[in-house]
Formats: C-alpha cells, structure tokens, sequence
C-alpha cells in the first residue's frame, strides 16, 4: 500500500497543469485531495473524475489573492477529512515580457498570486499543522529563478522570492514538526501560456511547449516522491526540467 494512502492533500491551482496532475496522482495513490482554483466547472469535473475512479476528493473554489479562501480551503480539508498532511501551494500566473514593458499590472498580479497566494496558504496550514505536530509546505517555483534569463525578470523574481520564504521557514522550523519542499519545473506543456499577455512571450513558451516541454504527470511524480518520504526526511529542493532543455 502507498505511503500516500490516509494523507490529505490540499493543492492550489488544481484546475488544469500541474496541479490537476498532481491531484490524479496523488488520488490514485490513495490520498485525500482537497482542490483549489477559481474555475468551479473544471475542480467538479476533476473531482468527478476522482471519485469515479474509487479516489476522495472535494472541490473548494478558492482565489488564491484572498487570504479568507486560503483559510476555508485549509478548514474544508479538517472538516472533511479529519486533518490536512499537505499543502501544494501551486498556484501560479506568468506575465513574461521585458522590464522596459513596465507592465506594471501584470507586476501586481504575479505578486499577488504568485507570492502573496503561496504566503496566504503558509499562514492558513501552519496553526493546523502546528497543532496536530505534523505538516509539509510543497510550492511550485521555477527553474526561472535557477537560470536567470530576459523576459523572465519578474515573474523569476517571484519564484525566488518564494524560494528564499521556504527555506527561511524551513531554518526557523527545525523541531520535526514541518518539512518543506520546494519543486523547481522547467518547461511543463500546460495552460500557463495562456497567461502570457505579451504576444511574442506567448507564442515563444507556445513553441517551446510542443517542441520539448514535459507532460505535467511528471511534475506530479516529483511531488509526490518528496511526499511519500518518511516523516523524517525532507526534500529541500527538487529540480525537473525536459532533459533537452538549455
Ligand atoms: N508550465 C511550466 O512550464 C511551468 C514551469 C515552472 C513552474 N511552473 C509553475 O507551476 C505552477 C502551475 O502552473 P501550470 O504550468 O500548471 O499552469 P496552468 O495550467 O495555467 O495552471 C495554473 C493554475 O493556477 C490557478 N490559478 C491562477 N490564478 C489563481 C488564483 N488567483 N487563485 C487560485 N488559483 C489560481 C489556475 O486555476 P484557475 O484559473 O481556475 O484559478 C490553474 O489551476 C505555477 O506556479 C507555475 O508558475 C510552470
């Protein structure tokens, strides 16, 4: 029997990508998912899926820039399934474009997603985690932040700063109760380019997507490999990237 069956996993960006892989994944390895998105439609059709094939899951519609949804997301996973072992923090949005664009609302909004939502989801697991003495922080940041190049300055800089949250926590939480894992894709074929509103970004990451990018599925291994390891054991910092990319 998977080491997985019995946890609970609540998982942000769980409507399509990495997360909704992760979700498949980890159900069929018999843990309890708890999925969170904005696009209700497709968290049901995922949730009917689960449970059709024999899994547990539930759907809870969740903005990520909403601390109060972080904190339902975390409640419905206690409420439902007696605890909450995991929290995928996920959730992500790309507005790739040079810094002289000064797109400075695509700026607000990485931010918002990308670091205050994965910070809104550490505020939310921590007490639950604190108090049942047992709990994981994964987040998805990037191997933008590893090689840094143009038209990335931003958004590489939000990995990054997620990077830098995590392992301070993980210095600051030293006495067995919480591990964290930081997963660092490259090229990953998902709807992420669909948030690239710069046209030449877009259809850049578009081809690089059907040129070599990797099936999400694999993403959804590596976290579960940092998952499945015994309580004892953290995996820091995992980096997966299509073996032809530069
Ligand atoms: N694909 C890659 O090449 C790649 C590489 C490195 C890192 N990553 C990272 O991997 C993570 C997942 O992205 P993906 O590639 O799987 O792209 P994706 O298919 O576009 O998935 C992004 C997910 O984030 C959710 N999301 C966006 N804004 C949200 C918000 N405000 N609140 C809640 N959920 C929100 C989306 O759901 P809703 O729209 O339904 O809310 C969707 O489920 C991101 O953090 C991304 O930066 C991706």
């Amino acid at each position: 029997m998977s080491v997985l069956a019995g946890k609970v996993v609540a998982i942000t960006g769980a409507s399509s990508g990495i997360g909704e892989a992760t979700a498949r994944l980890l159900a069929e390895r018999g843990a309890a998912v708890v999925l969170g998105a904005r696009r209700e439609d497709r968290l049901d059709a995922l949730v009917k899926e689960i449970r059709d094939g024999g899994g547990r899951a539930i759907a809870c519609v969740t903005d990520v820039t909403q601390r109060a949804d972080l904190d339902r997301l975390v409640q419905r996973a206690v409420e439902e399934f007696g605890r909450l072992d995991v929290l995928v923090g996920n959730a992500g949005i790309a507005k790739l474009g040079p810094v002289a664009e000064a797109d400075v609302d695509g700026w607000s909004a990485m931010i918002d997603v990308n670091v205050r939502g994965v910070l809104h989801g550490i505020a939310a697991a921590l007490p639950v985690f604190r108090q049942q003495g047992r709990g994981h922080l994964v987040t998805t940041v990037s191997t933008s932040g590893l090689k840094i190049v143009p038209g990335q300055a931003v958004y590489a800089g939000t990995k990054n700063a997620v990077r830098t949250i995590l392992e301070a926590l993980r210095q600051e939480s030293t006495d067995g109760v919480l591990r964290t894992t930081s997963v660092s894709p490259g090229f990953v074929r998902t709807e992420l380019a669909d948030s690239i509103d710069d046209p030449e970004e877009r259809e850049q990451v578009r081809r690089r997507f059907e040129q070599f990018a990797l099936d999400p599925a694999a993403v959804a291994r590596a976290i579960a490999f940092a998952i499945e390891q015994p309580d004892e054991v953290e995996i820091g910092d995992i980096t997966i990237r299509p073996a032809v990319q530069n």
